[in-house]
């Protein structure tokens, strides 16, 4: 039998999804490339945007026709969609199946555990040995789908209610894995060929690890990063995210101090103004980011900043738009991922504020605060014009191979060979453009 995973959202849910594929490759299933032949379909799915849901309802009426044509497919959704508290264990009725009926069953992601059984009584599968018994899904090893950029999970949850965001009711409380647990799984990783390690959680900066040193003095994801980098093979470590009003000293003092802290950090503002951070519940000032990008820059005075920013979150004004604007600027942040903002049911925003921003405001500020990343990051770019660049290969396209430099900026050269994919190779850089830089391979 065959299966099709389609993960949306995060880094988070990539990563979970390659524990899926562990669960279902036990099991005898294999993978196929597209939903059309599939006898079993899983959508891990994302709840960020009220968008991200609708796209997912929306795939009801793609549904009916493949079920028709093959009786035995089942389909199955799992990820932020399901929520902490729906205590769902595949039979229990769920609003997701009542609104599409081609829906076989549900699962919370931290029930992966209890996927054998609801498969066992929907395609008589075998359960897969040992899965059932494991106390935390983090325990079911992943699959790995790129060998070299792993995404790997240090906790899951979010106790942080910051007030626009479903992340807290989807996931529930924060929880971290031990630190033998992830070195354990970065150590595999790179004797498999990793060279990237991507720390996932949503506030890695309050990591709080049964297994550190007592001894030390240092916080625990500063702890942690020493040891991943300590591991043979390991060269670059990026995280996402930190929490700006979490993030500690001893992180950013590890930039310059260990080899593989790249000149690139993800640090989500989401807002410039001091008043909208206070209605988002963020618990930082602006003149906090100040700080923070000033000792970063300190240590590393090219640092690359890439920054997550809503636009028009509840009564923001034109006034405290433009102190995004300007913050962006000032920071010199040079990567964005801009959000409108979209109201989530159950959150503190909608039972305290109004989503009074109209539709073509928000569309307004995105244009407008996407044209002033596009001028910074041009800017920020010129900076490599005639330099090397190390580029990690991620992919092949339309003559170009290309991927990321150590400070998150794609690059290319011209290449076909698939072999690349992984490696390393230099160029020396003679167009730097705004999303991309473009170079001849060096020696
Ligand atoms: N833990 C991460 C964020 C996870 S959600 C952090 O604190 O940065 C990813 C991003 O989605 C957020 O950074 C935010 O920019 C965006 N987002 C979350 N809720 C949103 C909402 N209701 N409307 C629009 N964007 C939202
Ligand atoms: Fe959501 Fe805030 Fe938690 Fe990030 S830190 S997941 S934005 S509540
Ligand atoms: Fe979406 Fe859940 Fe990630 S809501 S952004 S998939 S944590």
């Amino acid at each position: 039998m065959k299966y099709f995973i389609q993960t949306y959202g995060c880094q988070m849910n990539y990563s979970d999804s390659e524990r899926i594929v562990t669960v279902l490759e036990k099991m005898g299933y294999e993978k196929t490339n597209g939903f059309q032949d599939a006898d079993l379909i899983i959508l891990n799915t994302c709840s960020v945007k009220q968008k991200a849901e609708d796209r997912i309802y929306g795939l009801g009426e793609i549904f009916a026709p493949l079920k028709e044509k093959n009786l035995n497919l089942k389909i199955g959704i799992t990820g932020c969609m399901i929520r902490e508290a729906s205590g769902i264990r595949g039979d229990v009725k769920h609003d997701v199946l009542n609104i599409m009926p081609t829906i076989d069953f549900v699962f919370r992601i931290k029930d992966l555990m209890q996927l054998p059984e609801i498969l066992n009584k929907l395609h008589k599968t075998e359960g897969a040995e040992g899965v059932k018994n494991l106390c935390d899904y983090f325990h079911i090893p992943p699959t790995i789908a790129n060998l070299t950029q792993v995404f790997i999970p240090v906790s899951k949850g979010c106790n942080n209610f910051c007030s626009y965001c479903i992340v807290p009711y989807a996931r529930g409380r924060e929880e971290c894995r031990p630190m033998a647990d992830i070195l354990d799984e970065v150590k595999k990783a790179a004797k498999r060929g990793a060279k990237e390690i991507n720390l996932v959680g949503q506030n890695v900066s309050t990591y709080n690890a049964p297994d550190a040193d007592p001894e030390s003095k240092e916080s625990h994801f500063a702890q942690l990063l020493r040891r991943i980098d300590a591991v043979e093979g390991v060269d670059r470590i990026r995280f996402y995210t930190v929490h700006p009003k979490d993030m500690t000293d001893d992180v950013i003092d590890l930039y310059g101090e260990l080899k593989s802290m790249v000149p690139h950090i993800h640090l989500p503002i989401q807002s410039g103004s001091e008043t909208v951070l206070k209605r988002m519940n963020r618990n930082y000032s602006p003149d906090r980011l100040r700080e923070l990008v000033r000792k970063l820059r300190n240590r590393l005075p090219h640092m690359s900043i890439s920054s997550d920013i809503i636009v028009g979150f509840c009564g923001e004004t034109e006034e405290e738009f433009q102190e995004s604007c300007d913050l962006v600027q000032e920071l010199k942040l040079d990567l964005l991922y801009i959000s409108k903002y979209s109201e989530r049911k159950g959150t503190l925003a909608s039972e305290k504020y109004e989503d009074d921003v109209p539709a073509d405001v928000k569309k307004d500020r995105f244009f407008r605060i996407t044209e002033l990343m596009k001028d910074i990051s041009h800017e920020y770019n010129q900076q490599f014009k005639g330099e090397k660049v190390k580029i990690l290969v991620e992919r092949i396209r339309k003559g170009y191979a290309d991927g990321k430099t150590p400070e998150f900026k794609m690059a290319r050269f011209k290449a076909d060979d698939p072999k690349l994919i992984g490696k390393y190779v230099t160029i020396k850089v003679d167009k730097p453009m705004e999303w991309c830089l473009e170079g001849d391979v060096v020696a």
